[in-house]
């Protein structure tokens, strides 16, 4: 059985969350997409290689959480020849047996347009930055202006940029909450199933 969940949104809006608990739900293996841009962010020396070589020691850095590494990351993740490199593992990690939930920016536009289910998973930035001040502390402003940089980055790169797919279903976390969007979800991939 080969069954596809793209969700994708901005930084912080609960993408994570929603992804696993999915992948838990309905026995599917996850892949966090952006892990893989945090890892060629902070990998060092020239992306384009780093994203050619990437390998599991790179994944298992504690460091790819980090502010620092997500900054990092958005900036790697402009560059063409890095996506080109890194799309070839995400297509065959989504049509694996047994079904595979991806969480990122371009899953269900660019990576997997034909996943059987696509969700574009967003909040306000306030709330996200929220989020993510709980997660890392630091400055809670700080955190904002970050959030925001990521997203007009991410946005309006040329290649990929963030947006949701026409056929994606948005769920809007910062009104619903994410234990509701979880549901939301998981109620539509079971429609999708039968
Ligand atoms: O989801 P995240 O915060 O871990 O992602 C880090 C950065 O990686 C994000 O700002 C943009 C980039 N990214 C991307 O361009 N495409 C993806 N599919 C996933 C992440």
């Amino acid at each position: 059985m080969r069954f596809t969940v793209a969700i994708d949104g901005p930084a912080a809006a609960g993408k994570g969350t929603i992804s696993r608990a999915v992948a838990a739900r309905f026995g599917f293996a996850h892949l966090d997409t952006g892990a893989l841009y945090r890892a060629v962010g902070v990998k060092g020396g020239d992306p384009v290689v780093a994203a050619q070589t990437l390998g599991p020691q790179d994944l298992a850095r504690e460091d790819l959480r980090t502010g620092a590494a997500g900054q990092a990351a958005s900036k790697v993740a402009a560059i063409p020849e890095v996506r080109a490199a890194l799309v070839q593992f995400q297509r065959e990690f989504a049509r694996r047996e047994g079904g595979a939930v991806l969480d990122g920016r371009d899953i269900g536009t660019v990576i997997c347009p034909d996943a059987e289910v696509k969700l574009f998973v967003t909040a306000s930035p306030e709330v996200r930055a929220h989020r993510r001040w709980l997660e890392l502390g630091g400055d809670e402003r700080e955190v904002l202006a970050d959030v925001r940089e990521r997203d007009a980055r991410d946005m309006n790169r040329a290649d990929a940029p963030l947006r949701p797919a026409e056929d994606a279903l948005v769920l809007d976390t910062s009104e619903m909450g994410v234990d509701a969007a979880v549901q939301a979800a998981c109620d539509l991939i079971a429609a999708r199933r039968r």
